[in-house]
């Protein structure tokens, strides 16, 4: 039988440890195993009546045929007025794309620009698909370590010292995903000032956590914290994490025009657009009460303070404070080098995680996901009920290590 021959681009992504775990969670739990899970990146709530509302009507009106590849106009306007109501940013619909989902555009914006070993600086702790996506390419993820010290924000010495002339693009996430740490409006500046000094290296600023921030802290995108860099940053955002709708499969880019245009080629010869009805929703969702961001808002912010509060009491743990999106990181170095109760050597966050499920039926995800060693992302997007139980078991788990 003759075997498939696949394109040697795809040996350079990894196979990530996440799905080993979530693997292995999905057969204790058809074993019959309560697993507690708390791995996912998404929202536990369903997505406002309003928006369900505005699909069905879009269904009921027949807006189930092709759409512009770059989305519907009714949608990019409502982006375009979202940008000016909450980020104070000017874009015209023609600077901006609505692909299927944040990570959609991000993919077309690296297909659209980057060569081989092309360089894409991006900041560890990192969401797991940045590295991949750029490897997917043959271009070279550059990745700077920023440390819990240093709020888990990259300095601009770190930003200067990672640039080569291959620096094509710079990789910003605030609210991050696995950290939380939010860039200030000055944090974003000192990073401005640095790339005013390279015109061809572009930021990608993903910003689909925006409306997750907790009291103490602000949001700013980065185009509007340096607007003289506006014209080189591509702004990502999405409705997944906001409006709970990540099974919709909707987010949007707002950028330069003819970067705007070449993403929309490449759209156009893959997907072409996000479902009709989910464009539909979406415009409701952007452009409908926005009530439903506060609600969602304030049951985050209770469950990480409490969740917060339950780990740090556990010997051994230690959380950083997160002051935006859904996860917790938890440094788990003190408990390295130990071993569980069945005898399993926790020699790292993999081992540690791993442990924890088998033994207490909790799963999260290690810290070394996301390019960070000795940690662990727990997501708080879960109930009150199912954060409390989790919290017990996991400190019955320090409890047990020998
Ligand atoms: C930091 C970050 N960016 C982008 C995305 C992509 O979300 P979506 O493709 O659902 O819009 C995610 C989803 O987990 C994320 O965590």
């Amino acid at each position: 039988m003759s075997k498939i021959k696949l394109a040697s681009r795809l040996s350079k992504v990894r196979v990530s440890p996440t799905v080993a775990i979530s693997n292995r969670a999905k057969e204790l739990k058809a074993a019959g195993r309560d697993i507690i899970p708390l791995s996912a990146g998404e929202p536990d709530f369903d997505t406002p009546s309003n928006v369900q509302r505005a699909a069905q009507a879009a269904i009921n009106r027949g807006e189930t045929h092709y759409t512009m590849a770059e989305g519907i106009i009714d949608l990019r306007q409502a982006i375009c007025n979202k940008f000016k109501r909450d980020n104070l940013l000017e874009y015209q619909p023609e600077e901006i794309i609505v692909g299927a989902g944040g990570k959609q555009v991000i993919f077309n914006a690296m297909m659209a620009t980057l060569e081989p070993d092309d360089e894409v600086i991006i900041q560890a702790p990192y969401w797991v698909s940045y590295p991949d996506i750029v490897l997917l390419f043959d271009a070279n993820p550059v990745i700077v370590d920023s440390t819990e010290d240093n709020g888990f924000l990259m300095t601009a010495s770190q930003l200067e010292a990672a640039i080569t002339p291959r620096t094509r693009w710079v990789f910003i996430n605030s609210p991050s995903n696995p950290t939380g740490a939010v860039y200030s409006e000055n944090d974003f500046k000192a990073l401005g000032e640095v790339l005013r000094s390279y015109p061809d290296v572009w930021v990608m600023s993903d910003d689909i956590y925006e409306s997750i921030v907790f009291e103490g802290a602000r949001f700013t995108s980065f185009a509007q914290a340096v607007p003289e860099l506006k014209d080189r940053t591509l702004t990502v955002n999405g409705l997944s994490k906001s409006y709970a709708m990540t099974g919709w499969r909707v987010g949007y880019g707002a950028g330069d025009k003819d970067l705007i245009k070449a993403m929309t080629k490449i759209q156009g010869q893959s997907t072409l657009h996000p479902c009709s009805i989910t464009q539909w929703a979406a415009l409701e969702a952007l452009e409908g009460p926005q009530e439903i961001l506060s609600e969602m808002l304030a049951t985050f912010d209770r469950r990480r303070v409490s969740t917060m509060a339950s780990l740090n009491a556990i010997n051994g743990l230690h959380c950083f404070a997160p002051s935006g999106a859904f996860y917790l990181f938890v440094s788990i170095l003190d408990h390295l080098g130990r071993s569980s109760s069945s005898g399993s050597a926790l020699d790292s966050d993999v081992d540690w995680v791993m442990a924890l499920m088998e033994e207490q039926g909790v799963s999260v995800v290690p810290g070394s996901a996301f390019g960070t060693d000795g940690y662990f992302r727990l997501s708080f997007a879960a109930s009150d009920d199912d954060l409390a139980r989790a919290c017990e078991r996991i400190a019955r788990f320090g409890k047990s290590l020998q």
